[in-house]
């Protein structure tokens, strides 16, 4: 984790935000490889869950709503974790962490060990509930009619928001809704870089569903799969992933069932994404908190009732974590060690590059560059020695690049070459466009 922490930050990936005042813990900032990749991701996740369906429609919420949306799903009165201070370092922590936490003090042992070896556990105070939400207020009075939180999932306007929706789109249960955007948690302990963080994104889904028969257990089992195929197909090692149905004493009371799609990280198994079967929890929620019917009418069988809805949702930049985890690679060649992002060709942030084997040949790597700008993302490179530019572009995870040399002036060919390998070969320039085209295509 370290190293991958390093590469994200020199190669501009990942900066920590503010970092000229010191940082601020839990918020990041993403540089202009990071913000490649995690369009690339987004891009992805929207194509195939959207795009690709005629089932599933979109939408874009405001962060703020109306502050009963969060006391009618519940976040108000619970959306908490339990904390506890140390009252020799001041620090505070997450109380289901502090077995694995570092002491601020002492990061050799455990928040837990750290107390225990100082005065006993009588240092760590008693166990207190700690809402999450980050609260604002919104106008020019500061008073509790003002109060707004930031919102700490996206859902809830989708449920909110149902009835519109359904009517524009047209569409018939079954049927999903879309959404990526921000979410803001005050985390207690924000950790192992992006994965938990106060600010971030996510990409969740509601797809709504009659209340009755087996077509909870049906739509579930349909989306487990798609979202843990989803991860493969962005280039994810499947070795490293695993499905983790949760255990029934883990489930909402609502709740009819959840399984995560995890990862094995440097730091362990983590869950990326959580796929549940929400009953008509959320719905039945904002029909009582707002006196407005979210039910739903079927033209068809001329039955009324509130859909049940099976989530699924993940993290951004935990997913994007999951990529550059999954993609680091140390090897040797020739000798010589290198790291390299083994990315899938089609999130790579930059595709191409197009190198001149000297500055003197750089007009025409410009112009053959220049044709191939609109389509991938490329870059251009004429600074230092092949074999430096090579190890650079292997380092950020661009799949090829494209070595103009003296020889292309005569023969109309360039080099092309393959990060993985690091294989070579000849094609010709009006070769070129087909050649990518298979590759990325
Ligand atoms: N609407 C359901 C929901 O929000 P969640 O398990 O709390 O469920 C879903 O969050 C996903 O959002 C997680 O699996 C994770 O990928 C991401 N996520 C949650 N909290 C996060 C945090 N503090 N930092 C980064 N990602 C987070």
């Amino acid at each position: 984790m370290e190293k991958l922490v390093s590469l994200a930050k020199r190669r501009g990936f990942i900066f920590q935000s503010s970092e000229i005042y010191g940082g601020i813990n839990g918020f990041w900032d993403y540089g202009p490889l990071g913000v490649e990749l995690k369009n690339n991701i987004k891009n992805f996740w929207w194509q195939k869950m959207v795009r690709d369906r005629s089932n599933v429609v979109g939408v874009d919420t405001s962060i703020i709503c109306h502050p009963q949306t969060w006391v009618s799903s519940g976040h108000v009165k619970s959306f908490s974790d339990p904390l506890v201070d140390c009252r020799v370092c001041k620090g505070r922590f997450r109380a289901d962490h502090i077995s694995t936490l570092p002491c601020p003090n002492k990061p050799s042992l455990s928040v837990e060990a750290c107390a225990v070896e100082k005065k006993g556990e009588g240092e760590l105070t008693e166990i207190r509930q700690f809402n999450l939400m980050f609260e604002t207020f919104v106008g020019a009075v500061k008073d509790d009619s003002a109060r707004a939180y930031l919102r700490p999932e996206t859902c809830q306007s989708i449920f909110t928001q149902f009835k519109n929706i359904q009517t524009v789109s047209r569409q018939k249960i079954p049927f999903g809704i879309a959404q990526i955007g921000k979410s803001f948690r005050n985390e207690v302990t924000p950790r192992n870089f992006i994965f938990r963080s106060r600010e971030f994104e996510q990409m969740e889904m509601e797809f709504f569903i009659k209340p009755e028969g087996d077509e909870g257990q049906k739509w579930y089992e349909y989306w487990v799969d798609q979202r843990f195929q989803w991860f493969i197909d962005l280039g994810i090692r499947a070795s490293h992933l695993r499905k983790r149905p949760h255990d029934p004493d883990e489930l909402a009371h609502y709740a009819q069932g959840c399984t995560d799609v995890e990862y094995e990280f440097p730091f362990g198994f983590s869950e990326l994404e959580g796929i549940a079967n929400r009953s008509n929890y959320d719905l039945t929620q904002h029909i009582k908190g707002s006196g407005k019917d979210l039910s739903y009418f079927d033209d068809q069988t001329k039955e009324k009732f509130v859909p049940a809805v099976i989530e699924t949702s993940l993290g951004v930049d935990r997913t994007l974590l999951t990529v550059l985890a999954d993609a680091f690679t140390e090897d040797e060649i020739g000798g010589e060690a290198r790291t390299l992002l083994k990315l899938s060709p089609h999130i790579a942030p930059i595709k191409i590059a197009f190198l001149p084997l000297s500055k003197k040949l750089a007009e025409p790597v410009e112009r053959i560059e220049e044709k191939f700008r609109k389509k991938y993302a490329t870059d251009f490179d004429a600074v230092g020695s092949i074999g430096k530019r090579y190890r650079r572009y292997d380092e950020i995870g661009t799949p090829i690049c494209v070595t103009y040399d003296f020889q292309s002036e005569e023969d109309h060919q360039v080099t092309v070459r393959h990060r993985d390998t690091t294989h070579q070969e000849r094609v010709a320039i009006d070769q070129l466009e087909s050649y990518l085209e298979k590759i990325f295509c």
